[in-house]
Parts: C-alpha cells; sequence; structure tokens
C-alpha cells in the first residue's frame, strides 16, 4: 500500500479478535523494527514477543493495578481525555491480542531511547501494511517485566505492543492541521496555508 495512505488509515487498537495470524507477519515487523536508524548505529534494543498465555495475564494484572494507582493520581484532564476515548482501566487487549511484543532499551548506550522509539514506529507501520493493529501501550510501571522476562537491568522496557485483528476495521482518517504545526524559517511563520 501507498506510504501515506497506510499512515492516514492506522488507529490505535484497542480491542482485538481472538484470531491468530501467520507468523510471517509477524516476522516482518519484527525485522522492520531492527531496519530503523539509529543512533551511533548501536540498535539499542531487544524485543521480546509474548504468545504465552499465563504469561500475558500475569502482564494485564500488572499492568492493571500499576495503571489504576497512576489513574487515580492524574489530572482531571486526563481522566476526561480517557473516558472521552473511551479507554478502559481493563487492559484485555493483553490477553485477547494473540502476541505481545515488548520492546526494550540498553540504557547503557548512547541515544537509546530515542533510537528505541524510531524502532517502535516502524513496527507500527509495518504491522499497518501486513493489515493488522497495534496499540502503542506505555505501562505505568515496567519494573516487573524485568523479572517476569528475565530481562537484564541495563533494559528498561518502553513499550507493549499487542499485535493482531482490530475487532472494528473501519478506516477512520484523522485531521492534522498541518499548518498549524510547521513553521518556515521562524515560529508562527506558517509553511501551509
Ligand atoms: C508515546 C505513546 C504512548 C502511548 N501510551 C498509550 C497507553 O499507555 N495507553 C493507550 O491506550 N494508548 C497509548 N498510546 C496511544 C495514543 O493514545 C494514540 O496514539 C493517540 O490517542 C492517537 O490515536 P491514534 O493512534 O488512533 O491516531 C500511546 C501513544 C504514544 C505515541
Amino acid at each position: 500500500m501507498d506510504l501515506y495512505k497506510l499512515m492516514k488509515n492506522r488507529r490505535s487498537t484497542r480491542e482485538f479478535q481472538n484470531k491468530k495470524f501467520p507468523d510471517q507477519k509477524l516476522q516482518l515487523i519484527l525485522q522492520a523494527g531492527q531496519l530503523s536508524p539509529s543512533g551511533a548505529d548501536q540498535k539499542p534494543f531487544v524485543n521480546i514477543v509474548i504468545d504465552n498465555p499465563i504469561l500475558k495475564k500475569k502482564i494485564k494484572d500488572n499492568c492493571e493495578s500499576a495503571d489504576k494507582k497512576y489513574y487515580e493520581d492524574a489530572s482531571e484532564w486526563f481522566k476526561k481525555w480517557m473516558k472521552k476515548k473511551k479507554i478502559s482501566l481493563d487492559k484485555n487487549f493483553l490477553i485477547d491480542a494473540p502476541f505481545l511484543i515488548v520492546v526494550a532499551g540498553d540504557t547503557t548506550k548512547p541515544y537509546w531511547l530515542e533510537s528505541t522509539w524510531i524502532s517502535i514506529a516502524y513496527m507500527i507501520l509495518a504491522a499497518e501494511n501486513e493489515g493488522l493493529s497495534v496499540l502503542t501501550y506505555t505501562p505505568s510501571e515496567t519494573d516487573f517485566l524485568n523479572n517476569l522476562l528475565h530481562l537484564p537491568n541495563r533494559f528498561e522496557p518502553v513499550v507493549i505492543i499487542p499485535v493482531g485483528y482490530a475487532k472494528d476495521k473501519a478506516s477512520k482518517e484523522t485531521s492534522i492541521n498541518v499548518e498549524e504545526r510547521v513553521f518556515i524559517n521562524k515560529y508562527g511563520e506558517r509553511f501551509f496555508y
């Protein structure tokens, strides 16, 4: 599919069908994550694919209790936004999606966080290209993942990406208001009109 069309059609998914997809699609997504540019070419990230239902349930339980605490202290603005978006504190997507990809960055490497996020962006677009949906889920605590996944302490889990077929496959285009955020020569001088 055309890259720009793909970017416009992509939407975060929080409800997944309980349906498997070919392994080859997952391989392509994971390979795409390794093709991104990285600071000093260090590729300071690892991906752990999770398909074990018991492990998925443990991750869900940990995430839900951490997020509940985070939500209680959150600002009113954030709570309203969550309600409007119908984002629930139940993280069923962590057990419904056939695969989770935990992406962790090596904190000892230069530009580790920036490089890890670019790699994540590549995987998000690759999933869209494979007709799959994902969520960029950033749990409010991640230490438990180091223990659960035997991940050495120098790695910091950055995101959990559930991958699967969306329940609602309708494609919704985003309005981007590009003219309000892109300037030429100085802030405020619009590039687009
Ligand atoms: C850095 C980052 C962190 C995010 N964390 C979460 C999260 O923890 N939970 C969640 O439901 N969505 C999360 N999202 C998804 C955003 O809410 C979503 O991208 C945004 O609302 C725009 O919707 P769209 O992806 O459908 O365009 C995150 C996205 C990014 C880029």
